[in-house]
């Protein structure tokens, strides 16, 4: 019993509450960065959010660097572009503003201002991790959504087009200094992102929980981000404006962040090529995936699940934990019909087609190697099918 070590740690420090965006030059100040670049996407140039920071950076005379052109699904010229603006400027920091998106670009950029050789080079599974000796410049997570828990995490994911594939860069390192969650940077957030989003969050606590890695302090985070979302995701969607319901979300999305420094499961690898073949949205393909993966899991994970089944309110007691454990899967289900996600990849241009060669891609992917249930291309497969 025991006999490995397990290492548990919770670095970031979180600054959460409505207005926390306003001590960002304090926060600057603590973390020793005097020329934060700050790096977005365009959907955000046009919005106060951007002004935001922006005006906080200016009225404390805190000179900066803005990169704009962060890709819904980040790629490995938008990091090469924030890296170069990074070394040009002079910067010695960086200020991830957005979804998951910019925060991992603010990640990668900092590594790859200092790295000579190929972002690829940097990729988790071909042993990049050794290649990343800190400590990098400082990062300051904010994140505008409520879902990746980017600005906790230590990881960023970035299509790499040349391997045709979504790569994960992976370290302490690229473990933002501080997180600034301010729910109102994410009301303008319309309800299908709100929806999707939260469910990747409601997925990386589920995969997370269920994935057999010793962690119990990183459970507990899981099951509570669980009943989190279960209790504040439909409110939130259905109304931007609700203040608690943001906030609480955001919450949320860094817990199951927290929580997936376990690891995560076949669900991830299933969304994985989604995005980069198809351009789904990260959370979409998550909540598209999950419920065939909670079939696949259903014998393995059944104490996990009938557990979900009474943070959705059902009471498992005239019940097996296995058929509790089903009724998770249902609620699952309904819970995505009432965020409006419509359920099946052929509703969101995926062809049928394509899943025979989305299926290696989703098997490259190490994710599902945590999966409670081992899984073979074959199965992967199936899940596709079933998910169609
Ligand atoms: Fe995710």
């Amino acid at each position: 019993m025991f006999e490995e070590i397990s290492t548990f740690s919770f670095p970031t420090r979180i600054h959460f509450g409505c207005g926390a965006v306003k001590q960002l030059a304090a926060y600057l100040k603590e973390t020793g960065v005097h020329k934060p670049l700050v790096v977005t996407d365009p959907g955000l140039r046009a919005t106060p959010v951007l002004n935001s920071v922006v005006s906080v950076l200016k009225e404390a005379q805190i000179p900066h660097e803005v990169f704009p052109d962060v890709h819904g699904n980040p790629i490995e010229e938008d990091v090469l572009g924030a890296a170069a603006l990074y070394r040009l400027a002079g910067c010695d920091g960086a200020i991830g503003l957005g979804g998951g998106s910019s925060l991992d670009v603010s990640k990668a950029a900092v590594v790859m201002a200092r790295y000579d050789g190929a972002l690829i080079e940097l990729e988790w599974q071909a042993g990049g991790t050794e290649k990343m000796v800190g400590p990098y410049d400082p990062i300051i997570a904010i994140p505008t959504t409520a879902g990746t828990g980017s600005e906790v995490g230590r990881s960023s994911v970035i299509t790499s087009h040349k391997l045709g594939r979504k790569i994960i860069i992976f370290s302490p390192w690229l473990m933002p200094k501080r997180a600034i969650l301010d729910p109102e940077l994410t009301v303008g957030l319309p309800p299908f992102l709100t929806a999707a989003t939260g469910m990747d969050a409601f997925t990386h606590c589920l995969e997370s929980l269920t994935c057999p890695v010793f962690h119990p302090i990183c459970d507990a985070i899981a099951i509570h981000g669980l009943e989190l979302v279960i209790r504040y995701l439909e409110r939130a969607t259905r109304n931007g404006q609700d203040l608690e319901a943001r906030g609480y979300m955001q919450v949320a999305a860094s817990m199951g962040a927290i929580a997936f420094q376990k690891d995560l499961g076949a669900t991830h690898s299933l969304a994985h090529p989604l995005s980069t073949e198809f351009g789904l949205n990260h959370g979409l393909a998550n909540a598209l995936c999950l419920p065939a993966v909670m079939r696949f899991n259903l014998e393995a994970a059944a104490p996990h699940y009938a557990r979900l089944a009474a943070l959705f309110g059902v009471t498992a007691r005239p019940m097996t934990e296995r058929e509790a454990a089903s009724r998770a899967v249902q609620e699952v289900e309904s819970m995505l019909d009432r965020l409006g996600i419509t359920r099946g990849l052929r509703h969101h241009g995926v062809p049928r087609e394509s899943l025979g060669p989305l299926s290696p891609k989703a098997f490259e992917d190490s994710c599902h190697k945590t999966n409670i249930r081992p899984c073979t291309q074959d199965d992967l497969m199936r899940l596709y099918e079933e998910s169609w």
